[in-house]
């Protein structure tokens, strides 16, 4: 139930790094090594204000750009956000959403995080929708319930259809930028866990189809073993994105253990 094949996806997010000239670099970086292939998905999220540049960069590349945020409105007065037609027209075709760090410093819940996934669907952006337990709730026997809220929570009103636009990155808090990635088979448990979960929610196609990204500390040295389980369909990479080797090496191993 848990093995059928899916398409791997590795994402690259930059976080608050990289200005547009660093991040023009990265990207010529990326097409030099030329570690592009279609054999697998690859989208790198820079800054809002990088993400033009880096999409005219990428124009005849088959990598594709991603937003970091997104908010649910088209306009209006609500300073200091970008809606998700403005990710569109500079070229992005991705958005990340309900990062651990939006959800800790900038106050996204659940019910944020639903309507910014609706609207970005409703614009016709693909999504990485982030969930992921923190230590305590790991340490004190929470995962489980914590990942049902903001599964359940992060996709309120969305149907079959709409889940063809949406990747699951589970992104342990506790592994984000420590080095204490989680073992492959914490991520395989989790994973198999979402999958059933999707299961429940939806139906077994929809459960089948829907790719579930690890991140938190993938690295070049352990993406492979990360990726060789079968209910990992991919990375979520922060630190190891920021250097072109870096990110290659892990598309490299993504396409080993597909070989
Ligand atoms: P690190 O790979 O730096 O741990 O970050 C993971 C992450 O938060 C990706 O969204």
């Amino acid at each position: 139930m848990c093995t059928l094949t899916r398409k791997l996806l590795i994402a690259g997010n930059w976080k608050l790094n990289n200005t547009i000239v660093q991040s023009a670099e990265l990207v010529k970086d990326l097409l030099k090594i030329n570690c592009e292939t279609h054999k697998i998905d690859i989208v790198v999220a820079p800054t809002f204000t990088a993400i033009k540049v880096v999409n005219d960069l990428l124009s005849k590349s088959s990598i594709k750009v991603a937003a970091q945020n997104a908010h649910w409105e088209e306009n209006g007065a609500f300073t200091g956000e970008v809606s998700p037609q403005m990710v569109k027209e500079v070229g992005g075709q991705w958005v990340i959403i309900g990062h651990s760090e939006r959800r800790q410093f900038f106050g996204e819940v659940e019910e944020t995080v639903n309507k910014k996934v609706a609207a970005c669907i409703k614009s016709d952006l693909k999504v990485i929708l982030c969930i992921g337990e923190s230590l305590e709730e790991r340490q004190s026997g929470n995962t489980f319930d914590v990942l049902d809220r903001q599964l359940l929570g992060g996709l309120v009103g969305l149907d079959d259809n709409d889940m063809a636009s949406i990747v699951i990155a589970y992104e342990p808090i506790w592994a984000i930028g420590t080095g204490n990635t989680a073992s492959s088979e914490q991520a395989e448990e989790v994973h198999c866990y979402i999958r059933e979960k999707l299961i429940g929610m939806y139906n077994q196609s929809v459960a089948d189809l829907t790719r579930i990204l690890y991140g938190g500390s993938v690295k070049p040295n352990n993406a492979g073993e990360l990726l060789s389980k079968p209910n990992v369909d991919g990375a979520l990479v922060g630190g190891a994105s920021l250097l072109a080797s870096d990110f290659c090496k892990i598309i490299d191993a993504a396409l080993e253990s597909i070989n």
